[in-house]
C-alpha cells in the first residue's frame, strides 16, 4: 500500500484531472462501437453525515470532468458509487442491501461499473467481505484514497482486474479537487478532516484519520467564490470544528476563521458543525453573539449522556455539570439560540441511574431537537469489548421513553412558534408544490410560494407546527422584516 502524508501537491491534482481526460477519451470510444445514447450516466448514492456530501460533491465533480452525467436510478447508470458510512452497524447493513440489489443491474448491463467509496471502505474488514461476497465490484476505496479516485478508476477499465485501495494509510489535505454542488443556494464546505478525540464507542477516528485544518487563507477564497456566484448560506464542516487550527503553524482557531468569514461581503449566514463540549466555550458563543448578521444562531452541542460515569467511559472529556454550565453560558450570551444534540442510549455498563441521569439532561436543557442513537458496538472500538450487562428489550424500552420525552419538547418548542414570524431562507421545493425554507435558527419551514423566490430570504408567519416541521405563508409585505418575532 502506498504511504501518503501531508498536502497533496498542485501537480498531484492536476494529474488526477489528466486521468480523467483518459477515461472520457475511453468512454467515447466505447460509445461509438454502442448506438450513441447520450453522454455516460453516473449515479451517487451518499450515505451518512454531511461530510460525506461534502465528499460527494468532489466526486460528482471527477466524474463530470471525466464526462459523466447523472442520473438517480441505478439501473440507468453505467457508474454506480456507494460512498459509505461505517457509524453503526445499520448503516453498514443499508449499503450491503443496496450493493447486493446491484447485482440485477449489473446482470441486465455487464458494463456497469460499481464502486464502493467511503468510511466503509476504509475499513480492511470491508475489503476482505467484498473480495469474498460481492464478486461484481469493481473498485473499492477508502477515504484517505477519494483525491485518487480518477487514477484508480483508469487502473480499473485498463488492467481490466478489480482495484482495492482500503485499509491503513495516512489522511491527506487535497486542494483543488473540482467540485459539483448539490444547491445554489446553500453549501458545505469542509474546514478539517479527521478527528483526534477516540470517543471510546466511535469509528471515526480509525477511518478518518487525525485532525489536519486545511488553512485559512482556502477556506476563505472558497467561501468568497460561493459569495459570487450567489450562496447564502455556508455550512462549515469538521468531526470537531472547535479543534480547527490547533494543528496549523500560525496561531489560529476557529472563532477567528468564524470571525474573518463574517467579514466578508454578502448577505449570507453561516452554520458549522460539529462541535465538542470540551473545546466549545465562551470564546465561541461571544464570536457568535457578536456577529448575529451573519452567524445562524443555532448550535448543535452533541451531550452523548447526562451521566458524568458514563461520559468517562466514553472518553468524552467533560462532565454532565461541565455541560450544563455550557449551556447556561450560551444561553446568557444568545437568548434566542436553537439548540440541538446528539445522545447515545444503551452504551456498555450504563445503568438505570445513569440512564434516569440522561432523561433528567433532556429535561432540564430541553433542546430544539434531538438525534437519538442506540449503542452499536463497533469492531476495532475500546467500548465494542465492554462488558454490556443491559439486555437489550431494557435498552430499547429506555430509548423509547427518551423519545417520548423528547417529542413533548420538540412539540411544546415548535407550538411555540405558531403566531411568530421567522426570517427564512427558501432553499428548495417540497412535496405538491410546496416550498422549503429555513429559519434563521435552523427550524425547517414549509410554505406555499412560487419557486421563483428559492434562494431568497423572506419573512414567513408560522400558521402550525408538529414535531419535525413548521408550517408558515409568505408576509404579504415581504419587506417588513423588522415585524420579525422569533429565530
Ligand atoms: N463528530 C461528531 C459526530 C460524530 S457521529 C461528534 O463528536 O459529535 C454522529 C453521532 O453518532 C455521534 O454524536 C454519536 O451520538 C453517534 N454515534 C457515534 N458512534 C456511535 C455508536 N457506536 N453507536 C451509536 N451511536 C454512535
Ligand atoms: Fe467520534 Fe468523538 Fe470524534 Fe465525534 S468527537 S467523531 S463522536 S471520536
Ligand atoms: Fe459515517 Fe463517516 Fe460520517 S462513519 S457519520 S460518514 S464520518
Amino acid at each position: 500500500m502506498r504511504e501518503t502524508t501531508g498536502v497533496v501537491s498542485a501537480a498531484e491534482i492536476a494529474r488526477q484531472l489528466e486521468y480523467c481526460q483518459k477515461i472520457r477519451a475511453h468512454l467515447e470510444s466505447a460509445a461509438e462501437t454502442a448506438p450513441a445514447l447520450g453522454p455516460p450516466l453516473a449515479c451517487v448514492e451518499t450515505y451518512g453525515c454531511q461530510q460525506n456530501e461534502a465528499d460527494s460533491e468532489q466526486l460528482r465533480g471527477y466524474l463530470a470532468a471525466m464526462g459523466f452525467a447523472f442520473t438517480g436510478e441505478t439501473a440507468q447508470a453505467d457508474l454506480v458509487l456507494l460512498n459509505t458510512c461505517a457509524i453503526r452497524e445499520s448503516a453498514e447493513h443499508r449499503v450491503y442491501g443496496n450493493l447486493g440489489a446491484l447485482t440485477h443491474t449489473k446482470r441486465e448491463n455487464p458494463r456497469q461499473l460499481i464502486c464502493l467509496c467511503g468510511c466503509m471502505a476504509q475499513k480492511e474488514s470491508t475489503a476482505e467481505t467484498i473480495r469474498k461476497s460481492f464478486p461484481y465490484v469493481d473498485l473499492v476505496f477508502g477515504t484517505h484514497a477519494l483525491w485518487r479516485f480518477p487514477e484508480l478508476l483508469l487502473r480499473r477499465m485498463e488492467e481490466g482486474r478489480r482495484v482495492f485501495e482500503t485499509g491503513e494509510s495516512a489522511g491527506v489535505i487535497a486542494e483543488g479537487i473540482p467540485l459539483l454542488r448539490q444547491s445554489r443556494v446553500k453549501a458545505w464546505i469542509s474546514i478539517m478532516y479527521g478527528c483526534n478525540n477516540f470517543c471510546s464507542y466511535c469509528i471515526v477516528p480509525h477511518v478518518r484519520g487525525r485532525e489536519r485544518s486545511r488553512r485559512p487563507e482556502e477556506i476563505l477564497r472558497e467561501a468568497q467564490e460561493l459569495l459570487a456566484e450567489g450562496c447564502r448560506e455556508i455550512t462549515l464542516l469538521g468531526q470537531n470544528v472547535n479543534s480547527y487550527g490547533k494543528d496549523l503553524e500560525e496561531d489560529y482557531d476557529f472563532a477567528r476563521l468564524l470571525a474573518e468569514l463574517s467579514a466578508l461581503t454578502g448577505d449570507f449566514r453561516l452554520r458549522f458543525m460539529t462541535s465538542h463540549p470540551k473545546d466549545a466555550g465562551e470564546r465561541l458563543f461571544s464570536v457568535m453573539a457578536a456577529h448575529p448578521e451573519t452567524i445562524a444562531p443555532a448550535l448543535h452541542l452533541p451531550f452523548q449522556s447526562g451521566s458524568s460515569r458514563v461520559l468517562r467511559a466514553m472518553n468524552r472529556g467533560y462532565s454532565r455539570e461541565h455541560y450544563l454550565g455550557l449551556i447556561e453560558t450560551l444561553r446568557e450570551k444568545i437568548p434566542a439560540v436553537v439548540l440541538t444534540s446528539d445522545v447515545i442510549v444503551g452504551f456498555p455498563g450504563e445503568t438505570q441511574e445513569d440512564f434516569e441521569e440522561t432523561l433528567s439532561l433532556i429535561k432540564a436543557v430541553e433542546f430544539d431537537a434531538l438525534f437519538t442513537f442506540l449503542f452499536s458496538p463497533r469492531a476495532g472500538t475500546p467500548a465494542a469489548s465492554l462488558p454490556d450487562p443491559m439486555p437489550g428489550a431494557q435498552k430499547s424500552q429506555n430509548f423509547q421513553r427518551l423519545l417520548a420525552v423528547q417529542q413533548e419538547i420538540s412539540a411544546k418548542k415548535h407550538a411555540a412558534y405558531v403566531g411568530k414570524t421567522l426570517l427564512c431562507l427558501l432553499d428548495g421545493e417540497g412535496e405538491a408544490g410546496e416550498l422549503t425554507g429555513r429559519s434563521e435558527g435552523g427550524r425547517l419551514v414549509r410554505l406555499q410560494g412560487d419557486a421563483k423566490l428559492i434562494g431568497t430570504r423572506r419573512p414567513v408567519r408560522i400558521t402550525a407546527a408538529n414535531t419535525w416541521a413548521l408550517f408558515g405563508q409568505l408576509e404579504a409585505d415581504a419587506d417588513e422584516t423588522h415585524r420579525l418575532t422569533g429565530k
